[in-house]
């Protein structure tokens, strides 16, 4: 069965749409003013300087893979309708499981953004897409990032030498955080009670 995400999420400061075509130049502005802090940790978001429509073609095949539940790909908005960072869910880590990944435009850095999303897209998966297990995967040295999933409640699973995403690149350390649907209903429960 074809899995399904919502194309709109709201959460208490944020908007996460599914991209459209219209998104390109605010997502070009955005990727080109974060290069510094995308290209340390997250290269393969930035563009290639080559290819003139590389956003273009990108957000077509976030459209397409969001139709075939392969992934779910979110433009971040705040509630000014500026595009403060991309995120998105991730068929990729084996059945009834989704990773979430995440930026945020350095300009709207450290206010708690990426936290937020994070929290709302695990929500989603858990509630909408029915997922059992949910992770997010980091560097270590990518402290900002890392922070994200213990606060969220994660589970430190276990660190692997993962094949770099850029190909020729030396193979990296990641942090494999998870959660499964009983900690996240656990933890569900714990915050009602609070
Ligand atoms: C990592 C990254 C996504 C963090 O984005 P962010 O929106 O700045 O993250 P947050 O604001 O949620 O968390 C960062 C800090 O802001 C703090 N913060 C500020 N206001 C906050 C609020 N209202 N609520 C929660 N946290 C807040 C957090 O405590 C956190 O501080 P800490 O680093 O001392 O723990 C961003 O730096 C980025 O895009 N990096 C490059 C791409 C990347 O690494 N992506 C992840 C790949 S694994």
């Amino acid at each position: 069965m074809i899995m399904r995400a919502p194309v709109r999420i709201k959460t208490p400061r944020l908007v996460l749409r599914a991209w459209v075509q219209e998104d390109v130049p605010l997502l070009r502005e955005a990727l080109h003013a974060s290069a510094d802090e995308l290209g340390k940790w997250t290269p393969w978001v930035l563009p290639d300087p080559a290819n003139p429509n590389a956003l273009d073609e990108r957000i077509a095949g976030f459209r397409a893979k969001f139709d075939t539940g392969e992934m779910f790909g979110y433009g971040v908005f705040d509630n000014a309708d500026r595009l403060v960072g991309g995120a998105g869910l991730f068929a990729r880590i084996g059945p009834d499981a989704l990773e979430i990944g995440y930026w945020t435009h350095s300009a709207a850095a450290g206010r708690g953004y990426a936290t937020e999303v994070a929290r709302a897209l695990n929500a989603a998966a858990f509630e909408e897409c029915g997922v059992a297990r949910v992770e997010i995967h980091c560097e270590p040295g990518n402290v900002a990032s890392a922070a994200i999933p213990r606060r969220l409640g994660f589970r430190l699973r276990e660190t692997i030498q993962a094949e770099a995403r850029i190909a020729g690149n030396p193979p990296v350390e990641l942090l494999i955080f998870e959660m499964i649907e009983a900690e996240y209903r656990q933890l569900k429960s714990l915050e009602a009670s609070a």
